[in-house]
């Protein structure tokens, strides 16, 4: 069978491990599809002071990709530039080329991922993403056909490498937010500007993307509740230590009376729990079906050759589609058609929460507290206060019953105006097993 050939546009690190991955593994790709993958263009802006040990000597190296989008003998273009300038006007050309489209892309992917589906199966073309989401873990193989079979009622994951790192370092060495987060970024593990990962965003459009694949409905990012991690404490950690749990952002999506309730925010959960256990730069995803009930995904969520690995394997995928012909085609949303998303609140949410304050210690402030909670008939669970000698500024954690996040935001509020507390209640809510 004639050989497909592929054009590579954006040579960072997951461009470098695709290429790396191709060449190395050339043989093994050659025996599984009966046929060669070729890399026959690469783009990149700074192209030509690369060396590119694994880019065939003969292929195209430019730095224009719509010089490499109309290269005759490209079958495929990787979108591995990121983003949603460049990367929009690239796939749009591929598709007005009638080239397929493999791509890692979860901002454009989660923002207009179904609308360029609409066109590229217009045009003939695929549209291939599973580098989107959790590099390393095959999740949208899974959602796409997998289990496709059942019916999701709810997903729990951890999709942010960076952000698990973090937590995960704090909980073990007790140091603070700012120490590992300027860690991280000496060692090159977080971004200068580490605002997408540790505000929740970059996890955000991965739920998005994942939520519309396992419920069908078209989920904009912004529709979806975010909170990052940048107030949690070593201190938290002890207290949820205390109560069996641990902390995590947990990207949470569940079909509920009132409909899909998603959000991405910091949460306890027991430390019991399978997700618990993932801890430094790992992502992890739990599905629970109403037939097949749970299945969990582990992985790395990132990096050259976990992400090159999905890459690939979409190539490969696409590649046998042009070569053998497949006219009933999956979509990579998993659904024909998504419906529209109707934001549910995660207000309506009831959960038991974890509420922490820091004081200037002074009698009275339990019975205050306490007065502001009955006063929302939220019940106490428990009151936790570890050792401490610096009474001026003293953490203490209250937990409460079930009740909604409604509540405990108005609740909160009004504790907010309390003249001793040094900052607002931080306020997480305790995550149910799924
Ligand atoms: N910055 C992401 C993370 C990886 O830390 O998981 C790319 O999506």
């Amino acid at each position: 069978m004639k050989d497909v050939h592929v054009g590579v546009v954006g040579l960072g690190n997951v461009g470098s491990g695709t290429l790396a991955i191709l060449h190395k593994n050339c043989e093994q790709i050659g025996q599984k599809l009966g046929f060669q993958l070729r890399v026959t263009a690469v783009c990149s802006r700074s192209v030509h002071g690369l060396s590119l040990p694994d880019v065939p000597a003969d292929a195209l190296r430019t730095t224009d990709w719509r010089e490499l989008v109309a290269h005759p003998r490209v079958d495929v273009v990787a979108e591995l530039v990121g983003g949603t300038g460049v990367a929009r006007e690239l796939i749009e050309s591929a598709i007005g080329h009638g080239k397929s489209i493999v791509t890692a892309n979860k901002e454009l992917m989660a923002l207009e991922g179904a609308d360029i589906w609409d066109r590229a199966i217009k045009a003939g073309i695929n549209l291939a993403m599973e580098a989107s989401v959790a590099g390393g873990i095959p999740i949208h193989a899974v959602l796409r056909e997998g289990i496709s079979g059942d019916r999701i009622v709810a997903l729990a994951g951890i999709l942010n490498g960076t952000s698990n790192y973090i937590l995960t370092e704090m909980e073990s060495r007790g140091d603070s937010f700012d120490a590992v987060l300027a860690e991280a970024q000496a060692l090159g593990y977080a971004e200068a500007d580490p605002s997408a990962d540790v505000d929740g965003f970059d996890a955000r459009s991965k739920l998005a993307i994942l939520s519309a694949l396992a419920f069908g409905e078209r989920i904009t990012p912004s529709d979806i509740f975010v909170e990052g991690i940048r107030r949690i404490t070593a201190q938290d950690f002890d207290y949820a230590h205390q109560l069996g749990h641990t902390i995590r952002l947990v990207c949470s999506a569940r079909q509920t009376e009132q409909g899909l309730i998603l959000s991405v925010r910091p949460a306890l959960i027991p430390q019991s729990t399978i997700l618990a256990g993932v801890k430094g730069a790992y992502n992890a995803v739990w599905v629970k079906g109403q037939f097949g009930a749970d299945t969990f995904y582990y992985g790395r969520g990132a990096g050259p050759n976990p992400t090159g690995v999905a890459v690939v394997s979409d190539l490969m995928r696409v590649a046998r589609e042009i070569r053998c012909g497949s006219p009933e085609r999956v979509s990579p949303f998993a659904h024909e058609r998504l419906g529209e998303y109707r934001p549910v609140s995660v207000t309506l949410q009831h959960r038991p929460y974890y509420l922490r304050f820091r004081v200037d210690d002074r009698p009275g402030i339990i019975a205050e507290l306490a007065g502001i909670l009955a006063s929302r008939h939220i019940g106490l669970e428990a009151v936790l206060q570890l050792p401490c000698d610096t009474k001026h500024d003293l953490p203490f954690v209250i937990t409460v019953e079930s009740t909604t996040e409604q509540a405990i935001r108005e609740a909160t509020a009004e504790m907010s105006q309390l003249s001793f507390l040094r900052e607002p209640p931080l306020a997480l809510p305790m995550e149910p097993p799924l």
